[in-house]
């Protein structure tokens, strides 16, 4: 029961709120919020996140919206490119929706490389400004390690030249300095490190 649990966490004081119509006092909104998977190109950031929104959806009756890197790019911000500019204008966007969707209650799983801190700092300003919860996790698989994998041989034709500024080759990525969880998924199953997610999420009351 939806406002049973909005009243029971409005009188814990947990949870992401929203504004009433009125603009007055600020409501909990339980399990909203946008959760941000930042890494490398075959770090494991969309296997999580999908791991992710399976858990949440046979957990509970999360509204999970799933923004993925690749699926973003085909209907959201088709047409753009890898510039820095055009990665900003893409993780904008990504975080754009992502707020709104979270200020009306949802919980948003994003997955894009979002290679720029500034960018992702902007996410977090425009969760915070609209009252929503934000959690940060960098998939921290090492450059050596997602090459090794090169799922989508990417990395091959990066290094033959043919792909120009492809991250971690021939363009940059800032490491978050203060994620809310960093994870690295050498050598280890996806159950795992997804156990090390759900507990964040679940500390921050988004779970339930
Ligand atoms: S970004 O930087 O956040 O805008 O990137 P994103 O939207 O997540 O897109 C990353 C996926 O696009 C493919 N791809 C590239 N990645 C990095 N650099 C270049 N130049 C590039 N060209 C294509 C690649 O498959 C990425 O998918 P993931 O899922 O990250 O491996």
């Amino acid at each position: 029961d939806h406002s049973l649990r909005r009243r029971v966490l409005a009188a814990l004081g947990a949870g992401s709120t929203h504004r009433t119509a009125k603009g007055g006092a600020q409501q909990p909104l339980p399990g909203a919020g946008v959760v941000l998977f930042t890494g490398l190109s075959g770090s494991g950031k969309s296997t999580l996140a999908r791991h992710l929104r399976d858990q949440l959806v046979e957990a509970s009756d999360h509204r999970v919206t799933l923004l993925d890197g690749d699926v973003v790019r085909h209907h959201l911000s088709k047409g753009l490119g890898f510039s820095a500019e055009d990665r900003q204008t893409n993780v904008r966007r990504i975080g754009w929706v992502a707020t709104q969707i979270a200020s009306h209650g949802g919980l948003t799983i994003c997955s894009p490389i979002a290679p720029f801190e500034v960018d992702r700092q902007e996410i977090a300003a425009m969760c915070a400004e609209n009252g929503v919860q934000f959690l940060l996790v960098h998939v921290a698989t090492p450059l050596e390690e997602c090459e090794r994998r090169d799922r989508k041989g990417l990395y091959a034709r990066a290094r033959a030249g043919e792909i120009p500024d492809f991250t971690g080759i021939s363009s940059p990525y800032e490491t978050p300095a203060h994620p809310d969880l960093r994870v690295d998924t050498t050598g280890r199953t996806i159950e795992e490190v997804g156990t090390e997610v759900w507990d964040l999420l679940a500390a921050h009351g988004l779970t339930t």
